[in-house]
């Protein structure tokens, strides 16, 4: 059996009602947004962050998942999908899922005002249907996700990034919404607060190792269906990187610097900085550390009973970093 479908396994009914409801969720009375919102439903991404919900729904309750599940899993999705497709111009991306972003198909002014559209539609999922809790949960990830995209900028545009403001950022803008898949889908169905905490943690962990993962893609050359290398050319200083700026002489470093700074739109001089990243053990000290990251998610499942949607969890977990896209 493929990894994946051992993870989807314990959940395949949720997963395919899902679909539908978050097919629906989307749908408007513009005929604009619902040739966009067709074109982003079929193509799909992993839908690693709906699983995350049911699972941790399921390990939790032994079994039980409810409306406010399902409700749940297409907020996040929505939300997911809206920060991608804004993601993808700022970060003046042409690529998404294997075909054209939005940015690219339908310029800049309609992809900002579909990520906005999106957003929306999820935000009134939660509150048309009173479920306030999950909103909490869900709405402080927004405020984390645009706040670390912004610190993304802020540090990429002063070129002094430490690997703890680094740790920041990626908290931020990905960990946060895979804690709240988490937390939330814990939060559906049971009521203990501790064992949410417990949830939310372990979503951050294991965010943190996904988009330290992500950050290695782009060092790649490999077919993941979004551009890869693109990340020193936006300016944007990831684990590999910094663990080198912060590791060579003060002659290596200027250069590294100076490329980044003037001479990031050079693809010569790109194809350089990787290299000499790649020399200088940068991807395996960022491998090591999302193996860290990695464990200390795993040692939180501990904590719970045996189960099916356990075992599928730590088949997640391990997914998580040895995924090919
Ligand atoms: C991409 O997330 C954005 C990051 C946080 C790195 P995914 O890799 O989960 O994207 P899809 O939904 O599968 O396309
Ligand atoms: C993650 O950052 C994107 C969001 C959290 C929205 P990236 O810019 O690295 O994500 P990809 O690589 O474009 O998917
Ligand atoms: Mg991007
Ligand atoms: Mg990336």
């Amino acid at each position: 059996m493929k990894i994946t479908e051992q993870i989807k396994e314990p959940i395949l009914r949720e997963m395919e009602l899902f679909e539908t409801k978050f097919h629906d969720a989307m749908a408007s009375k513009v005929a604009l947004l619902n040739r966009i919102t067709y074109y982003i439903v079929n193509r799909k991404g992993k839908q690693m962050r709906p699983m995350f919900v049911f699972l941790s729904a399921k390990m939790v309750s032994g079994g039980t998942v409810n409306e406010r599940t399902y409700r749940g899993a297409s907020v996040i999705e929505l939300i997911h999908t809206a920060t991608l497709v804004h993601d993808d111009v700022v970060d003046d991306s042409n690529r998404r899922r294997g075909f054209f972003s939005i940015n690219a198909l339908w310029k800049n002014k309609i992809a900002v005002l579909v990520g906005d559209y999106l957003l929306s539609k999820g935000l009134l999922l939660s509150i048309d249907n009173g479920d306030f809790d999950l909103l909490r949960i869900i709405s402080v990830a927004v405020r984390e996700m645009s706040e670390g995209e912004l610190l993304q900028i802020e540090k990429a545009r002063r070129l002094d990034i430490t690997e703890d403001v680094y740790y920041d950022i990626i908290r931020q803008k990905t960990a946060t919404l895979i804690a709240a898949c988490c937390a939330l889908g814990a939060q559906s169905v049971i009521e203990d607060a501790a064992t949410v905490e417990d949830m939310r943690y372990f979503g951050e962990l294991i965010g943190m190792a996904f988009q330290i993962k992500d950050d290695l893609f782009d060092y790649t050359d490999e077919a993941i269906g979004k551009p890869t290398g693109i990340d020193i050319k936006e300016q944007k200083m990831t684990l590999p990187l910094i663990h080198v700026l912060n590791n060579c002489t003060a002659k290596e470093k200027s250069w590294l610097i100076n490329s980044i700074k003037n001479h990031n739109k050079d693809k010569k001089r790109v194809k350089e900085v990787i290299a000499f990243v790649k020399d200088h053990h940068g991807l395996s000290y960022a491998e090591n550390k999302m193996e860290e990251f990695q464990q200390k998610a795993l040692r939180i499942l501990d904590k719970f009973d045996d189960s099916t949607y356990k075992e599928a969890l730590i088949v997640m977990v391990n997914y998580v970093i040895e995924r090919k896209k």
